[in-house]
């Protein structure tokens, strides 16, 4: 095997290791900017879990970087894109849930990158944080889901309560006692 074509499998990783970045760098942005807004609209329970969901994502952006660096590569600064802001509380839900659906199915697709070009440890970082993945999407579809059928009345359940997301600073997934 020639050092050129294993140097090719490895650009082929970071580039997807970036791309996937760039996402989670877009994630974090889009629901830090959620927080605030349902902070503002007093939903405090809500917006307590998307600063911690835009800390797990912080993690993830962290996780690829350090990858990223092991292999040699440089950790993109460029989210994927911008920031849709002003949402009302009924569009954030399912706008969220459908941002985790994509992130799974191309997450996955990105593992198969790893596997075609034998980078195992990539591989299974893309795992362990499609897992995590997958129960943000499970929250916001759940969420999605109450304010579809329950509409206002769910909706004033949540009105006035706290917005602190306390000491828990290891995010949404960390709160849950890990993945
Ligand atoms: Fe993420
Ligand atoms: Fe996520």
């Amino acid at each position: 095997m020639t050092q050129g074509a294993k140097e090719e499998r490895r650009a082929k990783v970071i580039e997807v290791l970036n791309q996937a970045r760039s996402m989670e760098l877009q994630a974090i942005h889009q629901y830090m900017n959620q927080h605030y807004n349902l902070d503002d609209m007093d939903f405090g329970e809500l917006a307590a879990k998307l600063k911690l969901i835009a800390i797990d994502e912080m993690r993830h952006a962290e996780m690829f970087a350090e990858r990223i660096k092991e292999l040699g590569g440089e950790p993109t600064v460029s989210p994927a894109g911008g920031v849709e802001k002003g949402q009302d509380v009924e569009v954030i839900f399912p706008f969220d849930a459908n941002v985790e659906d994509e992130t799974l199915d191309i997450y996955n697709q990105f593992l198969l990158v790893c596997r075609e070009n034998g980078d195992a440890i990539s591989m299974k970082l893309f795992e362990t944080i499609i897992e995590e993945e997958q129960a943000h999407f499970n929250y916001f579809d759940n969420v999605s889901d109450h304010i579809k059928k329950l509409g206002a009345s769910y909706l004033a359940r949540i009105a006035g309560t706290p917005a602190e997301a306390g000491t828990m600073s290891g995010g949404f997934i960390g709160n849950q006692g890990g993945a």
